[in-house]
Order: structure tokens, then sequence, then C-alpha cells
């Protein structure tokens, strides 16, 4: 990724993590994934011993590090450290436990500007390195070189996948964001609406709203349309009595959250990796001398539910050196 690149994907993040109601990525999921892939971290936090470190990389609003902290027993004296390309601030975003000795840490700390694919620790500084849909944001094959450059015994990777549900169902959320923002101009037509409403606006908005309606019923997923446009029109429907000026706010904001929104969805394509991609990282975690390495398909709910592929590595020897 160029420096432009970079610099979009952290501010968009950035502005996520402040904004967002939600703390962890894995949200996106329907419930029966989100249990088995928390059910799984729990197993592998669960064989951290007394005085372990670990990495979260792409930790984002820190949702591992809170499972960690669900899972650890106050006596196992963690020191926890989650980095992201992103500004964040998950203490002050999603409320984690802060203070030395929190909920079985003792040290946590989070550091953003941090790019997966150039980490700054030196060599074998942490007992597990973990990621969450996150180290494939970056540089991937240079990001996979360097947890296994930085983790002493284990790596541990959820890693979205390209012919995975999520994508596919959250792929062409864009196209329609597009649409509605550029094409029907909705949002436009909703500030001329409120702020000069006229019967040229009233209509305007009223072909919007049928445009709406036949689109979704086109649609096999219309939930994205659907819930914008109802959104949209109790908005409308409650600017008279908010006054014009907060009324354009909430369109303003609507319009952003939207776009953000298509932004996340075509960087998760992007970021979403094959099968052929999880086996050349699979060799280069080898290479690095872990074994076994291992990848496998994170299906919940039968094969057509891809969630993402789990790749996991352990360095013989790692629990000695
Ligand atoms: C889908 S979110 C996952 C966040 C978190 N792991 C979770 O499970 O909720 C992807 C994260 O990757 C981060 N990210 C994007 N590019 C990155 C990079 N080059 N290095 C490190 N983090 C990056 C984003 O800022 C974002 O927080």
């Amino acid at each position: 990724m160029d420096g432009s690149g970079k610099k979009e994907q952290k501010d968009l993040w950035s502005d996520y993590w402040r904004t967002s109601q939600s703390n962890d990525c894995a949200s996106d999921f329907p419930e029966d994934a989100r249990r088995a892939i928390a059910g799984k971290w729990r197993v592998i936090f669960s064989r951290l011993e007394s005085g372990d470190s670990v990495l979260d990389v792409a930790t984002g609003n820190g949702a591992l590090v809170a499972l960690l902290a669900e899972v650890a027993g106050p006596e196992l004296g963690l020191l926890v450290t989650g980095v992201d390309l992103a500004q964040i601030d998950p203490r002050a975003n999603a409320g984690l436990p802060g203070g030395e000795g929190a909920a079985g840490m003792a040290e946590l700390s989070f550091r953003g500007g941090v790019d997966a694919a150039n980490l700054p620790f030196d060599d074998r500084s942490f007992t597990l390195v973990v990621s969450q849909f996150g180290l494939e944001y970056a540089d991937f094959e240079k990001a996979i070189s360097e947890t296994c450059r930085v983790a002493r015994r284990w790596v541990k990777l959820l890693i979205h996948a390209a012919d995975g549900a999520v994508v596919r169902q959250n792929g062409l959320i864009p196209g329609q964001v597009d649409w509605l923002c550029r094409e029907l101009g909705l949002f436009d037509a909703a500030r001329e609406q409120i702020t000069a409403p006229t019967g040229v606006t009233r209509d305007r908005l009223a072909s919007i709203s049928v445009a709406i309606r036949k689109k979704c019923a086109a649609l096999e997923n219309p939930d994205f349309l659907y819930s914008s446009s109802q959104y949209m029109g109790q908005l409308l429907g409650q600017s008279a009595a908010m006054g014009k000026a907060q009324a354009v706010r909430y369109v303003d904001a609507m319009e952003a959250r939207i776009e953000g929104n298509a932004k996340r969805m075509r960087a998760l394509a992007g970021a979403a990796r094959s099968e052929d991609d999880l086996a050349r990282a699979s060799d280069i975690c080898a290479a690095a001398g872990y074994d076994p390495v291992s990848v496998a398909a994170e299906c919940p709910g039968g094969e057509q539910r891809l969630a993402g592929y789990w790749l996991e590595a352990e360095r013989p020897g790692g629990a000695q050196s």
C-alpha cells in the first residue's frame, strides 16, 4: 500500500473507532459465528501462564483484549499490548479496564500509528501474538513475517476470507451507497427539503422514495437500503420539531456514517485473503522456524458460512526460550 492509501486507512479507522457503537469487528457476523470465534479465542487464551506477554495486532477498540480480560484470572499478571495503524484509545472509546493489574493483567498498553508490516518490537518479545480480522489490512506477507519475528511461542490469527459470507454480504454496500448519495442525491434532496421546502423538493423526495422501494424489491438483501430509507423518513418526519439546523446536522451525520461504512466495506474486500494467500502465509511461518503450522476454515453452520481462516503456528521450544 502506498503512503496515501495508508493515510486513508488510518483516517478511516481512527474515525470509526472514535464514533462506532461497536467495539468489535466480529459484530458484523451472525450470533452463532461470533460465539464460535469467541470460544476459540477463549481456548487459546486459557493456555497462557503467569507472566506471559501478549501482543494484539490491529487491535481496533481492543475487542480481543477485552475477551482476554474476561478469561485471564487475576493472578496471571499478563503483560498485554494492543497496537493499530489508527489512532486508538480503547479505554476511552470502549470502556476497557484501565490501570495496572486490571483483570489479570500486570500491564496493559495501547499504541496507535503502528503498521503491522513494521512492528516496533524486538525479536521474540511476546509469548503470544494474535490478530482478529486486522493483520490482513497491512501488507500481508510482510505482516506475517513481522508477527513471526516478534512472537516467542505462538502466532494465532483470524483472517477475513475473500470467498467468505461477510465479504459476499457486504460487497454490494459500496455500490448502494454510491447510488443513494450520488445517483439519487438522497442527502442533498433531504437538506433542501429541510432548509427550503417547496412542492419541487417534496416531489423530488417522493420520487427518490419510489426508486428506493423498487430497488429494494429487486434485491436479495435490501436491509441496508431499506433501513437507510426508513431512518431518513423518520428524520424528515421529526425535522420540524427539532429545528432546521439540528435536522441538517443529523442528515450530514447519517451521510458521513454511510460513506464511512462504504469505505470500510471496500477496505474489507481488499483485505480479505484466499486459501492460496493463507498457504503462502503458512510457508512464511514454517520458513521462520514454526512447526506445527496450520490453516483451518472457520465455518459455523456449514461450508456456505465461511467466516474466516485461522492461521496457527507454534515455535518449537518456544515455552523454554
Ligand atoms: C476489521 S478491524 C479489526 C479490529 C479488531 N481486531 C477487532 O477484532 O475488532 C481492522 C483493523 O485493522 C487496522 N489496520 C488497518 N491497516 C493496518 C495496518 N497496516 N497495520 C495495523 N493495523 C491496521 C484498522 O485500523 C482496524 O482497527
